[in-house]
């Protein structure tokens, strides 16, 4: 029985990835881990480890106690939170998933990983970016996701991991909020526009971003990961969109439900981060190598969203 553990599974992708992992493997089968200690009672319902990635003693130990054969590794710091900290996005993003490649590759564990748009800076073609461009991040996020590329293609070619990566876009989602990422507000806005009708945006109205459906996000990794060895062309991180959007575009879809709701824009840092990724990308490769196809565009983000958020779903409770 396949066993699997997810880093970082409290995060964004986590929550919703956790879900989908049991719902295929059974719940004792996925084992969830983050440096947070959990309250008592979270702790029973599922099988939880108190993990710091940069604690390779400690991942060892979780790896040799469970025999792991995927480990999913999500703990990383986002853009503008490691802005703020770019010693401890290092660390977590760089140390971290050396730490992981080295276990995977001492235990033959299969790892997911995931990079980012942000491993693109301002020298890379805006439109259509190609799967091979050049790659100058401009942020400590970027910088550690470029590196964290050449990392995983070094253990697969040297030592032979098993290592998938994706240059995941921004990733919108309604069970659990983004935690300091530039691609945030595509999020916030929904919270926003329903509570309180308006929303400061922290970028400019002409913003474009590639940005993805976290159901289309979780069904990317999961046909990543299963997806025969041989049609793995890519060991650095394949190039993966939906849909690319500016945040005005994105205003005009919500006004479609809430036609008083107003945006107003106030740029700060996060915009020079924006500015220097591209806007649309060119996923290709990932579509003719393992078969990858979007199914949300914009308008049914913009619908899916809207009938989640305003019924919120019952918290499911998981049982073994
Ligand atoms: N969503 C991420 C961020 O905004 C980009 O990978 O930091």
């Amino acid at each position: 029985m396949t066993k699997i553990l997810v880093t970082g599974s409290k995060g964004q992708i986590g929550s919703d990835l956790i879900v989908a992992l049991r719902d295929r493997y059974g719940v004792m089968q996925v084992i969830e881990s983050g440096r947070q200690k959990l309250p008592p009672l979270e702790d029973k319902l599922f099988l939880y480890e108190t993990l710091d990635v940069r604690d390779l003693k400690r991942l060892q130990q979780i790896v040799e106690r469970y025999r792991f054969d995927i480990i999913y590794h999500l703990a990383s710091l986002l853009s503008a939170t490691g802005e703020q900290n770019p010693h401890l996005c290092w660390d977590i993003n760089v140390n971290g998933l050396k730490n992981v490649l080295e276990v995977a590759k001492s235990h033959r564990i299969k790892v997911f990983w995931p990079s980012s748009i942000a491993a693109f800076g301002p020298h890379t073609p805006k439109i259509d970016t190609p799967q091979i461009a050049i790659a100058d991040p401009s942020t400590m996020y970027g910088i550690t996701k470029a590196t964290g590329e050449l990392l995983c293609r070094y253990y697969a070619t040297r030592f032979g991991v098993d290592v998938r990566s994706l240059r995941l876009p921004g990733i919108i989602s309604y069970s659990t909020p983004p935690g300091g990422g530039t691609t945030d507000f595509a999020v916030e806005i929904f919270h926003a526009a329903l509570k309180n009708g308006t929303y400061t945006c922290f970028l400019r109205p002409d913003t474009r971003l590639p940005m993805m459906y976290m159901p289309d996000a979780i069904r990317a990794i999961l046909t990543l990961m299963e997806a025969d060895p041989n049609a793995i062309a890519i060991r650095t991180s394949y190039n993966i969109t939906a849909v690319s959007f500016s945040v005005e575009e994105l205003v005009t879809e919500i006004q479609k439900y809430i036609p008083e709701f107003t945006c107003r824009y106030e740029p700060d840092f996060r915009q020079a981060i924006a500015d220097s990724w591209p806007s649309i990308i060119d996923d290709s490769k990932a579509r003719s190598d393992w078969g990858w196809k979007p199914a949300c565009d914009l308008s049914a983000i913009v619908a899916d969203m809207f009938a989640k958020l305003k019924k919120p779903e019952k918290p499911v409770i998981l049982t073994s």
